[in-house]
């Protein structure tokens, strides 16, 4: 069986990706220091596995630490890297805290997979990286513009430094970068799913939140927008799809397939949904009426943005095939399980 490292992989997307990875026939292992994710998150995957995974609780950016997992391990055959900072707002208040954690646990885990003569990579960007695009949907080929968030920066520079290290005279790294759109939904199961800390700042755990009678209602940010409704567009990719890229993804690494040392892949549905498309499809899939009203826009959205989703069909093979509406249905599911 394939090592496959998972960074924050008792994480939202890191937990879905390890489940995937064990059923796809992979040994995952996983890293977290538990700084925004849950002990549960691992009985969750033991659960819906029947066995336990691994896990070091370690900081991504203790080199010795990581250097004693690669040690401990044995070979690591592909490393998934998601640990990371992810609040758009929080990173505002706190940014430099967001460049010590996400550029700096990048640059120390490169230096450790040369050491140990690890390969493969896969890591975690983000749609933000467009900035606010000129057309859509966006190629891989549409350019980076500035970025709205220290955040956004983070991913950006962590791209940077990807093709950077990759250009070495010395590299033996293997990279494919996964831009992902807006992860939602929670496994089948509703043994995982998303754990926000405090008051969600993202869309979905805010609705299915204010569903549980958990916030009193939701507010949507701006509907003055040049868009069918006047909300924001986005691309909305269930989990478990999302997951699945990652699957591809390393198995197109070990295969040595990649055309060069660093790939590059949107990942997201290709469709466009607007916000009150999210929160009416939301009440037919859970039959809950939503409290909500239309406030200031956010500082910082983007208008629109979606996936143009044509090179990881045709290049890693990958289409979604969760619905909005069956994906908002998981969300709710698993906030009921939360709920109880
Ligand atoms: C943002 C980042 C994305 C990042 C993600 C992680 C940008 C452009 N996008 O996504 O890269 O991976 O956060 O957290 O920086 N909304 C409301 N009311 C709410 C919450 C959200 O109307 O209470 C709206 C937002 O204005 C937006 C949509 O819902 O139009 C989605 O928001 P959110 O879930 O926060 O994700 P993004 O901002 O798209």
């Amino acid at each position: 069986m394939k090592k496959i490292l998972v960074t924050g992989g008792a994480g939202y997307i890191g937990s879905h990706t390890v489940v995937e990875l064990a059923q796809a026939g992979y040994e995952p292992i996983i890293i977290d220091n538990f700084s925004n994710s849950q002990e549960s998150a691992l009985a969750g995957i033991q659960a819906i596995l029947g066995r336990e995974v691994p896990c070091h609780r370690i900081d991504c950016g203790d080199a010795e630490a990581l250097r004693q997992v690669f040690k401990a391990e044995g070979t690591i055959d592909g490393v998934i890297h998601f640990a990371a900072f992810k609040a758009v707002g929080e990173s505002v208040q706190k940014p430099l805290a967001y460049f010590h954690n996400n550029v700096g646990s990048l640059v120390t885990l490169l230096q450790v997979m040369q050491e140990v003569g690890a390969t493969n990579l896969v890591f975690s960007s983000s749609c933000t990286v467009y900035g606010v695009p000129d057309a859509l949907p966006v190629t891989e080929a549409t350019p980076t513009k500035p970025a709205n968030s220290p955040y956004g920066r983070t991913k950006q520079m962590c791209e940077d430094i990807v093709h950077d290290a990759a250009a070495a005279p010395d590299n033996k790294v293997h990279t494919i970068l996964l831009r992902y759109f807006n992860p939602i939904g929670a496994h089948d199961s509703a043994k995982i799913g998303e754990l926000p800390l405090g008051v969600p700042n993202n869309l979905v755990p805010f609705i299915t939140q204010t569903a549980a009678g958990i916030r009193e209602k939701l507010t949507i940010n701006g509907d003055d927008y040049d868009t069918p409704d006047g909300t924001n567009v986005r691309d909305y990719i269930h989990v478990v799809d999302l997951a699945k890229a990652h699957i591809a993804a390393v198995q197109r690494l070990l295969d040595r397939k990649a055309s060069e040392v660093v790939e590059t892949f949107n990942v997201g549905t290709g469709h466009g949904n607007t916000v009150l498309e999210v929160v009416q499809t939301f009440e037919k899939a859970s039959g809950q009426k939503l409290n909500y009203s239309i406030g200031p826009r956010r500082p910082g959205d983007v208008p629109a943005i979606y996936a143009d989703a044509t090179k990881a069909a045709e290049v890693l093979g990958f289409k979604t095939t969760t619905s909005l509406y069956d994906s908002l249905a998981s969300a709710w599911k698993w906030q009921q399980t939360l709920g109880k």
